[in-house]
């Protein structure tokens, strides 16, 4: 039952052990959800799982899915990754309970990560897993955070300890949704979809410098096109290492093992995730020129495309100590060798792990300016 539509909407389809799903990315089609729910499951009850921030994306959802003669309820949670909490799943099993939602019912996450991720951990668990659907309603949900199935919740020892890979049985991705996220969380999604084009693929790099412009403005088929082309990157390295196993996935954290310990050293207050993976990747890249992996030209090329994005290139004065700690305690790392995302060259990443520890200090003497 695909219709011409969806077909041309499509990014990607998803492999997964869970069973393959749609990725669409279009723009003002989230008055199609309806539609689309009818042509991947049969279902007579959705719930919405939203934030005060996204309820308006939401809406849309609302009015399409009854409009196609599906009951839909919502939920609003409170905006914020200080709310991506078990106190608010209770609160959403609990609201699932009284409307009595039943194992075919529907839930569908219309937010950012937050809510994406909490939602999905919600449908994992709840009656054992129920049919998810993930509405993404922020540039960094639509890159990362809805792709991938995994789906958690923070406890106060740390962020995402308590989650699953659970997969949607569709992504939609409404580009229209992103003329009402605020511009500094638009910015820092920029930062994800260039880093697809970085790691591998030159063309989508060049297409972001090319048409910067209407990209930034979100002029709708251009926007619409560098973000579906984007979003299909992750899609396929998903596809090919779901559990992150086969040193494929890894890939997609270039820039990240210095912008999560920027992140983590800061209290998570001070950067945005794409801004903080902005100036990681600036810090690999320097370390990539030093070790002979990178050229100063394609440097500058990486420089100059993220400072078109109104990206940062440093961090100001920062702990190195912190920073440093913060790196070699990442959970993914501790006891390793940190393994570095690299670029051998623009659109080809590799992994590196034994980049020397002064090197690494240097670097981040480097950023930690104004
Ligand atoms: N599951 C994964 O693989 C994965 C990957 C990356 C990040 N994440 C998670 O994603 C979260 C961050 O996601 P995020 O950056 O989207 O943050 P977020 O969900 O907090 O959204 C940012 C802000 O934008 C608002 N918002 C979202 N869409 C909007 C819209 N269309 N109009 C107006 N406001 C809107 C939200 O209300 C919020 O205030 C983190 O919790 C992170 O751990 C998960
Ligand atoms: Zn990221």
């Amino acid at each position: 039952m695909t219709s011409t539509t969806d077909a041309k909407d499509l990014a990607a389809i998803v492999n997964t052990s869970q069973g393959d799903y749609p990725i669409w990315v279009g723009w003002n089609i989230i008055e199609e959800i309806g539609e689309r729910v009818h042509s991947i499951l049969d279902t007579s009850t959705a719930y919405i799982i939203t934030d005060e921030g996204a309820h308006r994306q939401a809406r849309r959802a609302q009015f399409a899915l009854e409009a196609a003669g599906i009951a839909a309820h919502m939920f609003i949670m409170p905006a914020g990754e200080t709310h991506k909490t078990l106190e608010t799943v209770q609160l959403v099993y609990r609201w699932l309970a009284e409307r009595k939602a039943e194992r075919g019912h529907l839930v569908v996450a219309v937010g950012g990560g937050v809510v994406g991720d909490l939602a999905g951990f919600c449908a994992a668990t709840y009656l054992r897993g129920m049919p998810f659907a993930q509405v993404p309603t922020s540039l960094l949900a639509m890159m990362d955070a809805a792709i991938g199935g995994k789906v958690a919740v923070d406890l106060p020892q740390g962020k995402n300890l308590v989650g699953a890979f659970y997969q949607p049985k569709f992504v939609l991705s409404d580009v229209s949704a992103l003329q009402t996220l605020p511009p500094r969380e638009l910015t820092s999604g920029w930062a994800e979809a260039i880093k697809h084009g970085l790691i591998l693929d030159r063309e989508l790099l060049a297409s972001f410098e090319r048409d910067t412009g209407p990209i930034k403005a979100l002029e709708p088929d251009i926007a619409t096109d560098i973000i579906r082309r984007s979003v299909a990157i992750k899609a396929n390295i998903v596809s090919q290492d779901e559990r992150e196993t086969l040193g494929i996935r890894i890939l997609l954290n270039y820039g990240h093992t210095i912008g999560h310990a920027i992140e983590s050293a800061t209290g998570y207050g001070s950067f945005l995730h794409g801004e903080a993976v902005s100036v990681g990747m600036m810090g690999a890249a320097y370390i990539g020129e030093e070790i002979g992996l990178m050229s100063a030209d394609e440097v500058e090329r990486q420089r100059a495309v993220l400072a078109d994005y109104d990206l940062p290139l440093t961090c100001g004065e920062m702990d190195i100590d912190a920073v440093t700690n913060a790196m070699l305690s990442d959970k993914k790392t501790a006891g390793r060798a940190i393994r570095w995302v690299m670029l051998d060259g623009i659109g080809n990443a590799t992994t590196r792990n034994d980049i020397p520890p002064s090197l690494v200090r240097r670097t981040l003497e480097r950023l930690a300016v104004d």
